[in-house]
């Protein structure tokens, strides 16, 4: 009776919620007068330095050009003006231009690095958040640069790489379908007097390929796993899930460069804008954009947003420079004002200063401590860390005499001197206060900003300068928190993250952390505590024990392994941070033990914290991390939702199943943390079920002031690692341009619309594992109070139409089925619906929505929406009759749409559009024509082109 051929399947639940954000990402390009500057292009240390000599001349002639296409594009207001290839230390033999200053792989905008198996050799861009969002970054392989072939199925280079700087910088999305995807289909349906889309003989329903185009696209429909196949229909007319669309090499078409298969032709160079876009294509973009086109999206944002940045004549050829990282410096500022003394703080700061320069600050970076309180002074010049020595001068530096008042500008100007000539310049500041005293911040950021430091920013107790963030805004660095009662380790968290965020070493030198003990204060005379070595890690296996005061420590720790032994031997101990350490060089998979024995003095504390190297060097291990999406400087939860994304990911590839939870602490010391279950099943704050990315709308405050946040993962008997996707049902045949070489892994279906294909039978089960990861910090402004309501339900994303019950006088019966949104954002229980039914895309727009005419409006009881078992918490998939009373016609398409209400009256985005298609089969009576003649109006404009 129905064709729905876009319905979601019900095991598939997708929700989530939309409002504006402006995020700031790391990444340092600017646009100024039409240049895209400080652009980075990162090359993984995972690839062998042999692949540099082919790779680094095909990535600048890909930058070249693909500035020319983005000036096109553009319509001549952006072009690349200034763009940097790091690569890593460890490529010592290759030619560079110049050290790197603020360029690394980890924090680059494109990653030039070996494949994640869900997409292949296929480039993509990590963009966890929602339309206008900047992304991560974006990917590709070095094969899809050295091999002509995977332009056929992927597009060339420089286009491609437009298309997902589209993505990366200005929050689009693909304008195209994907082979089986529930939600963005291959092909449309259009209504059928008005279709001029591609059709076949065989089929009763006129339908498009689903892209956003100005015009015919010429091509052909094949099996996606071998193009000599034709395609098999539905018995609706419409090309199977199986079916895809192989464009001709010729076209005309202008737009759309969001088309991404389309693209090897020469033409589509253009984005759609408001004349060529179609919003009843059923793409991501009209998805998750609100059916606004690319380039109406673009123009919102600040590259050329007001007619910043207006068309000029020429294009410069873009400056490319490779780079190589280098060992970083570091210069500690730290506050030694009189207010330190408050809660402990310089004692605490000395310690977490010590245990980091003993234990953390890698190898062969270079170091130098400043104080600060009414005036700046030195406490160690840059000091090579080489070896225990230069460690322990640099710790023996940090005193607790503190006193004064606060001078943060005078501390950051010392800085700025010592670092002056010097590379990779990192500033961590720590400060309990406003700054009170001259010179100010603002006297040296200027300096600062010429000279590319980057200040990392700690923000120690509840009065910290209240701008402290704006420092690590404009310099793209971190800033953290921590609150005086803190138990989490937060303190060393932040040192931590300091040096490890721009490293980029090898996997085989990189720690991963796989337990950490909050700060655990106990009367008993002995403590014992076990944590779990998975089979990806062991290696150098280092087990710390911290205590606040030796002789709370009566003897040191001992480690039982899996199998009970003891291992013998005393930890070694570092008598300035009280550290005790054990390396186990090559330790057991299993749960270890480990105890103490204690002064019984419950005023101190112990904590312990274990990590180790990846088991094998040529396998990568499973690592973790976690971040708050919102700006660096601060976001009330009242103008734009907050999430909680985490990323779980063995090498590259995506973990399926991980118990995710984010502890948050909040500024009133008071509250206890907040706990998170972060998803990956597409549901509410997910954005893509299934792909490594877990995420949770923030809904709990606990006053205005700066958040911290920490997750830990969990694996076991249900988690796997996503090796891609199942294979074809044969490996492609030879095609017209197809050639292809053993070693080349093509999936030539793209990947991926609302969900990440998985393959059962190659996944791989990860077993028992734990990581511990913490992230910087959010600032929170004016919360909702504990009692007021005033975040609303998130947008319903996987509304469909499951059924339609034929006419009786009082109307058509559509039963609807999506998943259950929240009260606020992803947790409680909505309260109310409005549904709306027309033929008319902009009626379904957030603005559109409230203004559309109420002859839209779908009717039901409320009595019943009460008793149906619809209004449940979040996350359940629901389904719900409601009454149509105009008049359906059959051969028509239809739209339904929904927004969600709370029980204080605040409303949902609009949900997704729906939409389901009368067949001829329908035996319904043809009534007044009025609504498809709506619907054939609004869609005049568009199909009188194609
Ligand atoms: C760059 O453009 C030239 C000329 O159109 C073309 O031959 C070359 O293959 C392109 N290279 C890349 C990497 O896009
Ligand atoms: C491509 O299209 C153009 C314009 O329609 C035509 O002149 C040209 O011959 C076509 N080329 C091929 C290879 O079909
Ligand atoms: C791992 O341990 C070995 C042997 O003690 C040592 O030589 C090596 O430097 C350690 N590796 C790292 C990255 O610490
Ligand atoms: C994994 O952990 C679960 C629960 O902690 C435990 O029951 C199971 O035995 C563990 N599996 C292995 C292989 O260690
Ligand atoms: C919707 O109505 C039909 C016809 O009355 C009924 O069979 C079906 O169970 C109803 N579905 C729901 C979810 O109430």
């Amino acid at each position: 009776m129905l064709s729905s051929p876009s319905a979601p399947s019900l095991s598939v639940l997708l929700v989530a919620c939309l409002l504006p954000v402006e995020i700031v990402a790391f990444s340092r390009v600017e646009l100024v007068n039409n240049g895209y500057e400080n652009l980075v292009i990162g090359i993984s240390p995972s690839l062998p330095e042999s692949e540099g000599a082919t790779l680094i001349p095909v990535i600048k002639e890909m930058i070249k050009n693909a500035s020319e296409v983005l000036f096109t594009a553009t319509r001549r207001r952006a072009f690349f003006r200034d763009v940097r290839i790091v690569i890593p230390k460890s490529w010592s033999n290759t030619d560079t231009d110049d050290v790197a200053v603020f360029e690394s792989f980890t924090e680059s905008d494109l990653r030039i690095d070996n494949p994640n198996p869900v997409y292949e050799n296929q480039p993509y861009t990590r963009q966890p958040g929602e339309c206008r969002d900047p992304g991560d970054f974006i990917h590709m392989t070095p094969a899809y640069l050295k091999e002509e072939i995977f332009s056929y199925y992927y597009g060339p280079p420089a286009k491609v790489l437009v298309m997902e700087w589209a993505r990366l910088r200005w929050g689009v999305y693909d304008e195209i379908g994907y082979s089986g995807d529930p939600k963005y289909p291959i092909f449309f349906s259009l209504p059928r007097e008005e279709a001029s889309g591609r059709t076949d003989v065989r089929s009763q329903v006129e339908y498009q390929v689903n892209v956003c185009t100005d015009t015919y696209i010429k091509g052909k429909e094949r099996m996606w796993f071998d193009e000599t196949l034709m395609c098999t229909y539905t018995h609706e007319g419409l090309p199977d899930d199986d079916c895809v669309f192989f464009p001709d090499a010729n076209q005309t078409a202008k737009s759309s460069l969001m088309s991404f298969p389309l693209v090897f032709s020469d033409t589509l160079v253009e984005f759609c804008d408001d004349h060529t876009h179609n919003s009843l294509a059923k793409t991501k973009h009209n998805d998750r954009c609100d059916g606004q086109s690319v380039w109406e999206v673009m123009l919102q944002h600040s590259d050329f947003k007001a007619n910043a940045n207006p068309a000029t004549s020429n294009s410069e050829e873009p400056n490319i420079k490779v780079v190589r990282e280098t060992n970083p410096d570091y210069v500690l500022v730290l506050d030694y004002s009189g207010s330190m003394s408050t809660a402990n703080r310089m004692v605490r700061l000395q310690l977490a200063a010590q245990r980091w320069l003993l234990h953390e600050v890698p190898l062969y970076s270079s170091v130098a401590i400043v104080r600060f309180d009414s005036t700046a002074s030195l406490l160690a010049p840059l000091t090579k860390i080489e070896g225990e020595t230069e460690r322990k001068s640099l710790a023996s530096q940090i005193h607790t005499s503190n006193n004064g008042g606060t001078s943060i500008g005078a501390g950051l100007k010392m800085a700025v001197d010592l670092l002056e000539g010097r590379a990779d310049k990192n500033v961590f500041l720590i400060t309990d206060g406003e700054e009170n005293e001259a010179p100010m911040v603002a006297d040296v950021m200027d300096e600062i900003i010429s000279k590319k430091l980057c200040v990392s920013t700690l923000a120690l107790g509840g009065n910290a300068a209240k701008d402290l963030e704006k420092l690590g805004d404009l310099t793209k660095c971190p800033s953290y928190t921590v609150n005086d009662n803190d138990v989490s380790n937060a303190l060393e968290n932040a040192f931590e993250g300091v040096s490890t965020r721009q490293l980029s070493a090898s996997p085989e030198e990189s720690f991963i952390k796989i337990e950490e003990t909050p700060k655990i204060q106990t009367a008993d005379a002995t403590y014992e505590g076990s944590f779990l070595v998975d089979s990806t890690v062991g290696r150098n296996l280092t087990f710390r024990l911290k205590a606040d005061a030796k002789s709370h420590v009566i003897s040191g720790p001992t480690l039982v392994k899996p199998d009970g032994t003891i291992l013998q031997g005393a930890a070694d101990f570092d008598d300035i941070g009280n550290v005790w350490t054990v390396v186990v060089p090559d330790a057991e998979e299993g749960t270890w033990q480990w105890k103490v024995t204690l002064s019984q003095d419950s005023s101190k504390y112990i904590q312990a914290t274990v990590q180790a190297l990846p088991r094998d060097p040529n396998d990568a291990p499973i690592v973790t991390t976690v971040k708050f999406l919102a700006p660096a400087t601060g976001v009330s939860p009242k103008d734009q939702s907050i999430k909680i994304i985490a990323t779980v990911m063995k090498g590259n590839s995506p973990i399926r199943g991980a118990n995710v939870i984010a502890y948050v602490t909040p500024p009133d010391i008071t509250a206890s943390a907040q706990e998170y279950e972060l998803l990956d099943n597409g549901a509410g704050a997910d954005a893509v079920s299934g792909d490594g990315i877990y995420s949770r709308y923030m809904t709990t405050f606990a006053g205005e002031g700066r958040y911290s946040i920490k997750a830990l993962v969990k694996g076991g008997s249900s988690s796997s690692v996503n090796n891609g996707p199942p294979p074809p049902p044969s490996f492609p045949s030879a095609g017209r341009r197809r050639r292809r070489s053993a070693d080349l892994s093509i999936n030539p279906r793209p990947c991926c619309g609302s969900i990440v294909p998985y393959d059962p039978d190659t996944a791989t089960p990860t077993g028992n594992f734990t990581r511990v990861s913490s992230g910087s910090s959010l600032k929170v402004s004016d919360p909702p109070a504990p009692d007021e309501d005033i975040l609303p339900p998130c947008k319903v994303t996987d509304l469909h139409v499951a059924e339609l019950y034929g006419q009786d006088e009082g109307g058509s019966i559509l039963t609807l089925v999506w998943t259950s949104p929240g009260d606020d954002h992803d947790e409680g229980t909505a309260s109310d619906y409005t549904f709306r039914l027309t033929g008319v895309r902009p009626d379904l727009t957030n603005k559109g929505f409230g203004e559309a005419p109420a002859s839209t409006l779908l009717q039901f009881e409320r009595a019943a929406l009460n008793e149906s078992g619809v209004l449940v918490p979040f996350g359940s998939s629901v389904a719900f009759n409601v009454t149509y009373r105009g008049d359906l016609t059959f051969g028509t398409e239809y739209l339904v749409a929904l927004k969600a209400k709370d029980e204080a009256g605040n409303e949902s985005p609009v949900s997704n559009v729906a939409s389901f298609f009368l067949d001829q089969k329908l035996a319904l009576p043809t009534w007044a024509d009025e609504l498809i003649k709506t619907l054939k109006k609004s869609n005049a404009e568009f199909f009188s082109k194609t």
